[in-house]
């Protein structure tokens, strides 16, 4: 799994020399949502460039990375702050243009496919990124600059000491773990978000739960998981697998997941894998699962399904292609 230094490449004009004086006395003239949520169902809002401020600083890398004005203030204090217990950190991307964005998704679809690219990377247009509120944090450790996401998320114990210290200075975590069905997005440890009041970061850290059941978008629910005992798959690959369908099933607007269950081994014959290679085009499928979803689709669903009814045993198909990529075959009732 690599991460977007690929947008590193997309590096513009370096524009340094920022200050944090020169920050603060913008401050009392510029007023922003600092709430605003963009997600998979909600885009950048249309006035939102007009109004941003940014600064442009050089990271380790040398790379040109632009942050919202007093996001960019409140995460020196924190830089800082990490620097006096020994941790160093940087930002390999922050603000995203939309245009960045879809050479960062082209980039990733290409290499990885489009289910495992958007499991990872926002369509262009929903990205938090684009807010410049939304920054992704990489670590520098002994001197190493470590940026790609296989290597970040083998530093949990670092990551802990830095999600403490997220909340008073305005800053959450933005995609946890477990809560796909709700962000939309895998686990990102080093994606941080700004939202600037201290109070109601520290509620939503503490509580542990989304910004978007923070404002209420969502109910924050945590899904009955069931993966079973599987003489195929490792329970890694489960989950993997369970990740990618909460990914997707994020996208059906109000609807909340109840349960996902793994259809065990036996849910996919030989005979169904022939036909979904069949009925699909040119990639061939080696294997398939099924698993099956109960979620609750409520009156503000977006028309697809009866409002206010429980949907039970609702079927994803996944299939693993001959390199080993996993991804979503169909869905459906
Ligand atoms: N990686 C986050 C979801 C983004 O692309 O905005
Ligand atoms: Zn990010």
């Amino acid at each position: 799994m690599k991460k977007s230094i690929l947008c590193a490449a997309l590096a513009m004009t370096v524009l340094c020399g920022c200050t944090a004086q020169k920050a603060e006395k913008e401050e009392d003239m510029y007023n922003i949502d600092y709430m605003v949520l963009v997600n998979k169902l909600n885009p950048l809002p249309q006035d939102w460039e007009a109004n941003l401020k940014t600064e442009h600083f050089t990271n380790t890398v040398g790379n040109d990375v632009e942050v919202e004005i007093n996001a960019y203030r409140e995460y020196l204090d924190l830089k800082k702050e990490l620097e006096d217990e020994g941790i160093y950190v940087d930002l390999d991307s922050a603000r995203r243009s939309v245009e960045a964005q879809q050479e960062i998704m082209d980039n990733f679809t290409k290499e990885y496919g489009a289910e495992y690219a958007a499991k990872i990377v926002a369509q262009p247009g929903y990205s938090e990124h684009h807010t410049g509120l939304a920054l992704d944090l990489y670590l520098i450790v002994d001197g190493k600059d470590i940026i790609y996401n296989e290597d970040l998320v083998t530093y949990p114990e670092i990551w802990e000491k830095i999600h403490e210290k997220l909340a008073a200075h305005g800053f959450i975590l933005r995609y946890l773990p477990k809560k796909e069905h709700i962000t939309g997005y895998a686990y990102e440890p080093w994606h941080i978000r700004y939202i600037q009041d201290r109070e109601k970061a520290a509620e939503i850290m503490e509580k542990g739960i989304t910004l978007e059941g923070y404002l209420g978008a969502v109910r924050e629910t945590e899904p009955a998981i069931d993966l079973k005992t599987s003489g195929l798959y490792s329970r890694e690959e489960l989950e993997e697998m369970a990740v990618l369908i909460k990914c997707k099933a994020a996208s059906f607007t109000g609807c909340e997941m109840q349960s996902l269950t793994y259809a065990v081994d036996e849910g996919v014959s030989e005979e169904e894998l022939k036909q979904i290679n069949e009925a699909g085009e040119d990639i061939r499928y080696v294997k398939a699962v099924k698993f099956l979803m109960d979620f609750y689709a409520s009156e503000e669903n977006s028309g697809v399904f009866n409002p206010g009814q429980d949907y039970s045993g609702y079927e994803w198909l996944l299939g693993c292609d001959e390199e080993g990529n996993w991804e979503i075959v169909s869905w459906g009732l």
